[in-house]
């Protein structure tokens, strides 16, 4: 039973932790969109559309925002009742217990190193462009890791300079962070506010039609086992369907939606601020939906313009919004929208990179990783030996692995993490119906049990290689958790 030991609850959200409480609302809120707005919009939807969903793509995105808006209607209740910097992490380890929190903070950690990593990789190819045209294009071999398996160089330069500058500037602190933040977002939103007045321009209806193109077969086709093909269709395989292994179709929209996915990732950082928030009960809640809410109203709209100004198929390339304002001649837009997405990776990283650290804190505060990083910088008060580890871990990834096809590891992760948070508001109402909450969840356990559903329904849409990384992600784990963790647990030392 001690797997199962609980932490109990800080009543007072608003307890001087060490952290400097320095955020408001509007910092929040603006950290979410920081966060969320990247790689997805400026690299997946076109990969999806082509390759997954045709102009059904904004299905998808449909699709996986109900997902997230169930899960942060569930963060914000927990973020506001729970609190802690822990995140997901701090609510199992109240909620569940240390070895279930254990698990989570696991996903947590797979879900922010990997999408950090990723977009790292994404950052650096867009940087590069923008040197090239300036005449100062880096060589090959500064821009490809040593085990890039098609163009093996020497170190992904870019992509391990950005972290190090990010970790410089977190080390500053949080609130200096947060105003770098909002300059950047400023610079996306008004690349995508860019975007979207062009393209009302120039939309061609007919190039979303047909909206959900018809089921093409992959090219390995279904028959027997594959591993890019999904869960869902490998079970219907093993119970004897006609399994479909195919893009476009209804399976399509739901296996672009479970990529897309990754581009609404980032707003459940926003609670890991929660102990260098003013106000965490009432700002948290507007940080988490807010940001939310106004990205998924523009992935709607942009998903939706991107089709309907260029074919689908038109958009598997690595900068589709870029692309789709090239074909229709609008050379100008398209560069603005190369600094907006530079500007969009940036800070995605940064504030991903932000939420690590803090969950970091949190996880070795409770001694289940070394407790020499849970100390506080007495300057900046911010926790600078978690920063500098981190640093050094995603440097060394960002600069010598390719992990950007691992984008999938990352969603998978975060959908796990994302269940359980839902799971944790139903839990959370029969155990401790009493405690205070700021902010409630509407139709509970309505809202997180279909979030529970949406997001195993876009895990099981995920492909089987994916899968089994995540098995190998768990595996390592639970490793670490029985050779260190759980003897060094502050828990276990005080029982
Ligand atoms: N949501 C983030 C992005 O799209 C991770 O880059």
């Amino acid at each position: 039973m001690h797997l199962l030991r609980t932490k109990t609850i800080q009543r007072d959200l608003a307890a001087d932790t060490g952290l400097k409480r320095d955020l408001t609302a509007f910092n929040l809120t603006m950290l979410g969109i920081g966060a969320i707005i990247g790689a997805g919009i400026f690299v997946l939807t076109g990969i999806s559309a082509a390759t997954q969903a045709g102009p059904a793509v904004v299905l998808s995105f449909v699709i996986s925002g109900v997902a997230c808006t169930c899960a942060a209607l569930a963060y914000a209740e927990l973020a506001s009742s729970v609190g802690g910097c822990g995140s997901a992490y701090g609510y199992g380890y109240a909620l569940l217990g240390e070895f279930p929190a254990w698990i989570i903070d696991w996903l947590l950690i797979a879900e922010y190193c990997v999408a950090i990593a990723a977009v790292s990789a994404g950052w650096s190819g867009y940087f590069n462009n923008a040197l090239q045209a300036l005449g100062l294009g880096l060589p090959e071999v500064l821009m490809h890791s040593p085990l890039d398996a098609t163009t093996p160089g020497l170190i992904n330069l870019p992509a391990a300079s950005i972290i190090v500058v990010l970790g410089i500037l977190l080390a500053g602190g949080a609130k200096i962070s947060a105003r770098f933040n909002e300059i950047m977002v400023l610079v996306k939103l008004a690349a995508i506010g860019l975007f979207i007045a062009v393209a009302l321009f120039h939309v061609n209806p007919e190039t979303w039609t047909p909206f959900i193109p018809p089921v093409e077969r992959l090219p390995d086709g279904a028959a027997g086992f594959n591993f890019e093909m999904r869960l869902m269709d490998w079970i219907k395989q093993a119970l004897g369907f006609d399994a479909e292994a195919t893009r476009f179709g209804l399976a399509g929209v739901v296996s672009g939606a479970a990529i897309v996915f990754f581009a609404y990732i980032g707003f459940d950082a926003v609670s890991t601020a929660a102990e260098e928030t003013r106000n965490p009960k009432r700002d948290l809640p507007i940080g988490i939906l807010g940001s939310l809410v106004i990205c998924t109203l523009l992935y709607i709209v942009v998903s939706g313009l991107l089709t309907g100004i260029v074919n689908y198929r038109e958009l598997n390339v690595p900068s589709p919004v870029a692309h789709a304002l090239l074909q229709i001649g609008q050379k100008w837009a398209a560069g603005m929208i190369s600094v907006g997405a530079i500007a969009g990776l940036t800070t995605v990283m940064l504030v991903l990179y932000y939420a690590i650290t803090r969950i970091f804190f949190a996880i070795a505060r409770d001694g289940l990783l070394p407790q020499f990083f849970a100390a506080i910088s007495d300057k900046t008060r911010s926790p600078v030996r978690c920063i500098v580890l981190i640093g050094i871990v995603m440097t060394l990834m960002g600069g010598f692995i390719p992990l950007g096809q691992l984008a999938e590891l990352c969603n998978i992760s975060t959908l796990a993490a994302f269940a359980v948070v839902c799971a944790g508001v139903v839990i959370l109402r029969r155990t401790q119906p009493d405690l205070p909450r700021a902010f409630t969840t509407p139709f509970s356990p309505l809202i997180p049990l279909t979030g529970i559903g949406f997001c195993l329904w876009l895990m099981l849409a995920l492909p089987i290689l994916t899968w089994l990384a995540f098995g190998i992600w768990l595996l390592i784990g639970i490793t670490i958790y029985f050779a260190y963790s759980y003897s060094n647990s502050a828990l276990a030392r005080r029982s």
